[in-house]
């Protein structure tokens, strides 16, 4: 992994090339929790190497799991697994730290963990999650920041979520296939990353029904098998490089792309935005003449457009022929960007969760900084498109989540460089 702390981009004319698509974070680190659940070894391949998988590792070495990546294959070894709480400065570092809590229930009947962290996006409160498990029949205590849960015995129970959180119904996936009895989950997220999590724990020898639909039925199962998993492309950053097309003259492949459906709220909203994108065999072929049309956007539960690209799909309107708005509506600080894009010469207003894009504006490249993961790709986006060059700080976060931006870029013919 490279540690520069920045990334100058310079002003492109053009996208030509190829970019090979890495494999999907959101799904491996709910996968790597689920490994607890079985006791032997697992191998995940198309693991992509990124810092939130780091953190996710020394999270289960804390438990005394062994793990090894070596060439995007992740081993990882529970047979040796023991119950240990888990330290805030860890679980500080991760959102995902909290999908521990789950598989730690189903094995231990007890968790100790600090609170999670994750990007600074919105309040990102856990109380579907913690709801959920009290409804299994586990005792939730929180004091100064550490996270105690116990229970005599987990029970499969019947929970309703006021919200189709993705965390907490993978959470509470997780620590059902431990509850007596089944677990029937109502108003359930139905991302593919939880198809992908059903789809791994049906392998290891649970009973799941209802996988793709809002409401599944987890049926708690006596000894698990450990399985391996080959982890499929990350949707998000596959995202980012279609709507970077929609801003410049271009002529792209996307390698890794198995299954579209995942990516079809994406390119819905390209092909409006005037990209034309075609399914091979084995890659994508993107087209664009770099003729953004104005619009209006949202975000949206999916199958709608994704927040985490809400950030991006911002940066590219600042191209288009005219003014666009965008509304968020999953997160209630997830508009962060729009206060460094001014820094290049943006026009955006901000009405509560919309911004209103001044599109055609001259953008002048400056220092911008990375403060969350989508944001900070979103300005190397933006770089593209200003004159001269931009330079981003902190761009540690860009790292949580895209293995290696600027060799991706350099692929498609970016001048850009670590700095
Ligand atoms: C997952 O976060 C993703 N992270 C996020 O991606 C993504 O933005 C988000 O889902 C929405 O798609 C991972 O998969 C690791 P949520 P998660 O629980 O599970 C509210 C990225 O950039 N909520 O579905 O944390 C919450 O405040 C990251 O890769 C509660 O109110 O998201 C938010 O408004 C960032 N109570 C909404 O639900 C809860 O107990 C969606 O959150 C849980 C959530």
């Amino acid at each position: 992994m490279n540690s520069m702390k920045a990334i100058s981009v310079k002003e492109t004319s053009e996208l030509k090339g190829t970019i090979e698509i890495q494999g999907s974070k959101n799904t491996i680190l709910p996968i790597m929790a689920a490994t607890l659940l079985a006791s032997g070894v697992s191998v995940i391949y198309n693991c992509p190497e990124i810092e939130d998988v780091q953190v996710m590792r020394q999270l289960l070495e804390c438990l005394h799991v062994t793990t090894k990546l070596e060439n995007h294959v992740l081993t990882v070894d529970t047979t040796g697994a023991a119950y240990a709480p888990l330290p805030a400065f860890l679980t500080g570092k991760l959102r995902s730290s909290i999908l521990l809590l789950g598989p730690m229930l189903a094995r231990w009947q007890k968790a100790e963990l600090g609170m999670p962290g994750g990007c600074a996006i919105g309040l990102r409160p856990i109380d579907i999650h913690l709801e959920g498990l009290v409804k299994m029949n586990v005792d939730v205590n929180l004091h100064k920041d550490v996270l105690s849960c116990k229970s005599f015995y987990l029970q499969g129970c019947e929970y309703h979520l006021r919200f189709p959180s993705v965390g907490a119904t993978e959470n509470m996936i997780l620590a059902a296939v431990g509850a007596k009895g089944r677990t029937i989950l109502r108003g359930a997220a139905k991302e593919p990353e939880i198809m992908e999590l059903c789809n791994y724990l049906i392998s290891m020898g649970v009973l799941i029904e209802g996988v793709g639909t809002d409401v599944l039925v987890i049926k708690g199962t006596g000894v698990l098998t450990s399985s391996d998993y080959c982890n499929v492309f990350d949707r998000i950053v596959a995202g980012t490089y279609l709507l970077m097309a929609a801003a410049l003259p271009s002529e792209i492949k996307l390698l890794g792309i198995e299954d579209v459906r995942y990516l079809k709220n994406v390119i819905d909203v390209v092909e409006r935005l005037g990209v034309n994108v075609i399914k091979m065999d084995n890659y994508l072929s993107v087209q664009s003449m770099g003729k953004v049309k104005a619009g209006e956007f949202e975000t949206g539960i999916y199958p709608e457009f994704p927040t985490d690209l809400q950030p991006v799909l911002l940066a590219v309107l600042l191209k288009a022929d005219g003014e666009s708005s965008l509304t968020e509506k999953i997160f209630e600080n997830r508009l962060g960007i729009v206060k460094e894009l001014k820094k290049l010469n943006a026009k955006i207003r901000i009405r509560e969760q919309e911004a209103m894009i001044q599109g055609g504006i001259e953008l002048q490249g400056h220092t911008v900084k990375a403060t969350d993961l989508r944001q900070g790709a979103a300005l190397v986006v933006a770089g593209l498109l200003c004159k001269g060059y931009t330079t981003i700080t902190d761009i540690g976060y860009i790292q949580r989540g895209y293995e290696d931006i600027v060799k991706d870029l350099q692929g498609v013919g970016v001048d850009i460089t670590y700095v």
